[in-house]
């Protein structure tokens, strides 16, 4: 699991005025919306006596501690401390990791990490969430699997003929053999890579963006009629073995209720089908290096994920799994978020990381 990047944390009718606490990476925080409506993502721990902020309450705007009442403000700075008199000042360290918000799409991304704005990779974008001429849906899934299995399949174009056998809507559309052309997408940056598939019955064009967002452009015949589809998937690892999957899915034909509930189902029997594959496979974690499978011409895509791993990796921002397994019941730590950059004592520990300098 990797830092620095954007992360789905929960669709946006979840956040009321309730604090919400969300698990990714290994690590807990707290969503809670200002009396504006603004959301904000803090890390879950207190610095006081480690009380749980989402178990709190929203008062003036802040987050409040349900141990002793510390209020911290969406920058993460306590701005209240009942115990201290009116007179002393709050003290620079009382203070939790804060994290960047966007909401889009329905969804609550949060950037976790310490990157400062100009550095932080993109929110993958979906043009086609409320445009003319589009229907979307979205859906969200809860795998028992890998994240990196869950976005390597996102790009699997050839398991579609034996996994999803009988979708009948969409036979016949992969096809095998000389017709079919795979071509490697160049990276247009550091953050992407894709393919594009062309055969006679499905042109397809898919990617991704950082390690947890994909996407595939896809024109094919669903029954009579061909069209444009559009997938954008904003994936969120839980821990190293739980992930929860957001699908926004986008159509530019057959509008409508009836083919919404259709389409709905067969998303769901496709993900159910893939779900049980992929929670079956192992390593639970999928080869970082070559040689520990087999991979074919036409999953260039997926070597080339890979590599883009690898390279984030260096840059220190995978968790060290291990280390932080091993901290235990008696330590606890954060992933650290931009103001760590700017220095001061904090008083919780980052995650540990690999290749960390
Ligand atoms: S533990 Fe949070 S206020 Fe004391
Ligand atoms: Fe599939």
């Amino acid at each position: 699991m990797l830092i620095n990047f954007w992360y789905a944390l929960a669709r946006s009718e979840e956040l009321s005025d309730q604090p919400l606490k969300v698990r990714a990476l290994n690590h807990d925080f707290v969503l809670f919306r200002d009396s504006k409506g603004t959301a904000h993502c803090l890390a879950n721990t207190c610095v006081h006596r480690n009380g749980s902020l989402s178990a709190g309450q929203v008062q003036n705007d802040c987050i409040q501690c349900p141990y002793h009442g510390w209020r911290y403000s969406g920058d993460g700075l306590c701005q209240l401390i009942p115990t201290l008199p009116d007179d002393s000042d709050i003290p620079d360290n009382a203070r939790v990791d804060a994290y960047p918000v966007e909401e889009r799409y329905g969804l609550i991304f949060a950037f976790l990490g310490d990157l400062p704005e100009a550095e932080r990779p993109p929110i993958l974008e979906a043009p086609e969430w409320d445009a003319e001429g589009w229907t979307t849906l979205t859906m969200e899934y809860h795998w028992g699997a890998h994240y990196e299995r869950v976005m390597e399949n996102g790009f699997d174009a050839t398991h579609a003929e034996f996994s999803h056998a009988d979708a009948s809507a969409t036979a016949g559309n992969f096809q095998r053999g000389k017709e079919t052309k795979y071509t490697l997408t160049e990276a247009s940056g550091e953050w992407d890579g894709g393919y594009t598939i062309d055969s006679p019955a499905l042109s397809l064009v898919q990617g991704y963006v950082g390690p947890v967002q994909g996407w595939a452009h896809m024109n094919f015949m669903m029954g009579k009629e061909r069209g444009d589809f559009r997938f954008y998937y904003y994936v969120t690892p839980v821990n190293e073995s739980i992930c929860r999957r957001y699908l926004l899915h986008a159509r530019n034909f057959m509008p409508g209720k009836r083919m919404d509930s259709e389409l709905t189902e067969t998303n769901w029997k496709f993900e159910q089908e893939d779900r049980d594959l992929l929670e079956a496979m192992r390593p639970i974690v999928p080869p970082r290096d070559h040689g520990h499978d087999l991979l074919q011409p036409e999953e260039q895509a997926m070597a080339q994920y890979r590599r883009s791993l690898r390279r984030w990796e260096k840059n220190g921002w995978r968790i060290d799994a291990d280390a932080l397994e091993q901290l235990g019941m008696e330590r606890t730590c954060v992933i650290p978020c931009p103001a760590r950059r700017n220095g001061g004592r904090w008083i919780l520990p980052e995650t540990p990381r690999l290749h960390r300098n």
